[in-house]
């Protein structure tokens, strides 16, 4: 089967115009990655192209050594993806120690994986292992509303999670185990990449102060998911901020307690805080 006709392929590529269409990629911003599964490496394998040269990841992933990924190009627009992917994505290969990649398909006028590498193969790396091999979708988009917000609330995990739960009844259900916030970064690097990554330890969502956001999932309809659940919550608030300088009536600690049992989720304690003024918008 030719490669874009593989069922992940097309995927990857609905997914990454999904994100188009929500006007979260403006010029080349964003990236997306996937780690391929064992059975679509057999797949693709006949079609993949000579092996280039080992390029330096920029950081150690030894957890990923010798998996596939399929990943957007550096500098390529997400609005032209879906017309030519060929040019705008790769499949990349990891070597033994998980140090160095090499092209095998795609970007056939040239270019390189995407500049935020490191930061969404160190996610891959820590998801693989959380999760027990289960996430394999790594998303990056520069989401306007939850950007707007990181000029206004202040860049904590527990006020984060706990404002964008209030903002919509089913965000405890869809992130239940909350958001982490990195402060602003030179993005593009390793540091980035390990503040990131520490925070995948134990959330699914990452905020970029001032930049975007970061998500991982099972696959490419969770993980979309998961970032629209997001960035439409972030939607509401910058709308109520908009509106009102203070909140009139929320959902309470007791009412999320409540959604525990009826969701079967498990919301931590830390994000269910009275609040000195339940009223006041971005205080504990
Ligand atoms: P790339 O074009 O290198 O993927 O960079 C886009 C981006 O959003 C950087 O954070
Ligand atoms: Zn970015």
């Amino acid at each position: 089967m030719r490669i874009l006709e593989m069922k992940f392929v097309k995927g990857f590529i609905k997914m990454a115009d999904d994100g188009y269409q929500q006007g979260w990629h403006e010029r080349n911003g964003g990236n997306l990655s996937y780690r391929l599964k064992p059975s679509e490496v057999e797949d693709v394998m006949p079609r993949l192209n000579s092996p280039g040269e080992w390029v330096p990841i920029g950081t150690s992933v030894p957890g990923l050594a010798n998996e596939f990924f399929m990943v957007t190009g550096s500098g390529k627009y997400f609005r032209n993806i879906i017309v030519d992917p060929e040019v705008c994505l790769a499949i990349i290969e990891l070597d033994d120690a998980g140090e160095n990649y090499r092209i095998r398909w795609g970007l056939v006028e040239g270019g390189v994986p995407t500049s935020e590498l490191p930061t969404h193969l160190m996610n891959h790396e820590v998801k693989k292992r959380t999760s027990e091999g289960r996430h394999r979708v790594i998303y990056h988009a520069h989401t306007t509303n939850t950007i707007a917000l990181s000029f206004v609330l202040p860049l904590n995990d527990e006020i984060w999670t706990r404002e964008l739960w209030e903002m919509a009844t089913e965000c405890p259900v869809v992130f239940p185990e909350g958001v982490g916030v990195v402060g602003w970064m030179v993005p593009g690097g390793r540091d980035i990449a390990v503040a990131t990554s520490k925070l995948m330890e134990q959330y699914n969502v990452a905020i970029w102060a001032h930049h975007g956001m970061f998500c991982s999932g099972e696959d490419f309809d969770l993980t979309f998911g998961l970032m629209h659940t997001v960035e439409k919550s972030a939607a509401i608030l910058v709308k109520v901020l908009s509106m009102s300088p203070i909140k009139h009536q929320t959902i309470m600690p007791e009412g999320f307690r409540k959604l525990e049992g009826q969701f079967n989720i498990s919301l931590p304690e830390r994000f269910l805080y009275e609040k000195t003024d339940p009223q006041a918008i971005g205080k504990k």
